[in-house]
């Protein structure tokens, strides 16, 4: 993988990013309690957040204290809880969850003190859906009994008019009026969230949800000073981010999740300057460290049907391992990773702090605490956990 990194590489710096990973094995990081500013987690790994589409206006249900409450008993440090939208139009469907008013912070603290009481940390995102529409709740997830007044949401809203798919609903461009007000109500979610217990707080700028479709000049085609430049691409996001650091307590950590490239080619190091790259993200998160990001979780790039993501897994937590040295900031590695081996590997080859693991907890939720580095019964192969997760993402674009 790192030869053909090499090679296809567009500039010269991009060679010394090779020598970021370490050869010499240390100690086991993978089971390591580690402190963040307010919080210590009792291991490195992180479920991330991945939608369950089981919430009734917004608001979390006892499927959701089943589910968290699953995952923190088998022991993962910290949980971060699903996509939660700041607003009703942000949800993907009107099953996700939400927190843009008061009847949604107690909903919430259950499920936060029950995962405390099981001795995992909260967290949760926030996010924006932008013009995105998921098909998934009844196919992958049907928890919840449809209302009948349970519509999708309908308005949408985006960077720019752009369409998805042809049967997708048309978005509106956001008005620089809306852009403001869109910010004051990610900053008040922050103080629900803040209010509900919550101690780990997550932006989300990635899975083509309305903060990337800004970052990316792939989804992004304004012409104002929201577009164009990555100056102005990266505008929102940064103002965003300015809001929920002043709302969100200066000792709790607030992380951003962001795509490190669109993926419009298959090598991760390739140029894509007026998209979305490695290179832009960077600089982005340069930015997001000076208003005080605490740790960057990498995530999928995903602006096409046609994405081509690079095998093997790892390429990940390789983006992760050079924003982590080029910024000096804590990374997130996602890897597809179902065994504690793989995530011990990741946690030392590529100096990732965290390591994000979804399917690998749902798949196998003993994985945390019962299967570690040295114990791999049952182990579940990639490729296996790697289909079930492509045929996922199928369903969800
Ligand atoms: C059904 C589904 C829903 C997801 N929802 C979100 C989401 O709301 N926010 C997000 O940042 N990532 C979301 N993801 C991506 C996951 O957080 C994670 O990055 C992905 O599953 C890859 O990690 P894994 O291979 O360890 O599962 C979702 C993934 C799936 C399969």
């Amino acid at each position: 993988m790192a030869a053909t990194l090499i090679t296809s590489c567009p500039t010269s710096k991009t060679t010394k990013w090779f020598s970021f990973v370490s050869t010499e094995p240390n100690n086991t990081k993978l089971l390591q309690p580690t402190t963040q500013k307010s919080i210590t987690l009792d291991n490195r790994i992180v479920f991330p957040s991945i939608n369950t589409y089981s919430a009734k206006d917004g608001c979390l249900t006892d499927s959701h204290l089943l589910h968290y409450g699953s995952l923190a008993a088998h022991g993962a440090g910290l949980i971060i809880i699903e996509a939660t939208a700041i607003e009703a139009c942000g949800r993907t469907t009107a099953y996700d969850s939400g927190i843009w008013k008061d009847e949604q912070v107690e909903p919430l603290k259950r499920v936060v003190n029950l995962i405390k009481a099981q001795g995992s940390v909260p967290g949760i995102q926030l996010s924006h859906s932008g013009r995105k529409l998921s098909i998934v709740p009844h196919l992958i997830c049907s928890r919840v009994t449809p209302d009948e007044d349970d519509d999708s949401p309908e308005e949408k809203y985006s960077a720019c008019d752009l369409k998805y798919t042809g049967s997708d609903p048309q978005p509106n461009e956001l008005t620089v009026t809306e852009i403001r007000a869109n910010v004051q109500k990610w900053a008040d979610s922050a103080i629900l969230a803040n209010r509900a217990g919550v101690e780990v707080l997550e932006i989300n700028a990635a899975n083509r949800h309305l903060l990337h479709y800004f970052l990316s000049g792939n989804l992004n085609n304004r012409t104002d000073f929201y577009g164009g430049s990555l100056q102005n691409r990266m505008r929102f996001p940064l103002e965003v981010a300015r809001a929920v650091r002043a709302a969100w307590p200066d000792e709790k950590p607030l992380w951003f999740r962001l795509p490190a490239t669109d993926f419009s080619d298959s090598d991760p190091l390739s140029c894509d300057r007026d998209g979305w790259d490695i290179y832009q993200a960077i600089e982005f998160c340069k930015e997001l460290k000076k208003i005080g990001i605490d740790a960057i979780a990498i995530a999928n790039g995903t602006t096409t049907m046609n994405i081509k993501y690079p095998a093997p897994s790892t390429c990940q937590a390789q983006l992760a391992n050079v924003i982590k040295h080029e910024v000096g900031i804590q990374t997130g590695a996602t890897g597809s990773t179902c065994a504690g081996e793989e995530a011990e590997y990741i946690l030392q080859k590529y100096q990732a702090d965290y390591i994000i693991v979804g399917s690998g907890c749902i798949l196998k939720t003993c994985f945390p605490k019962k299967d570690t580095p040295k114990l791999l019964a049952d182990k579940i192969s990639l490729s296996e956990s790697g289909s079930l997760i492509d045929s996922m993402y199928k369903l969800s674009i």
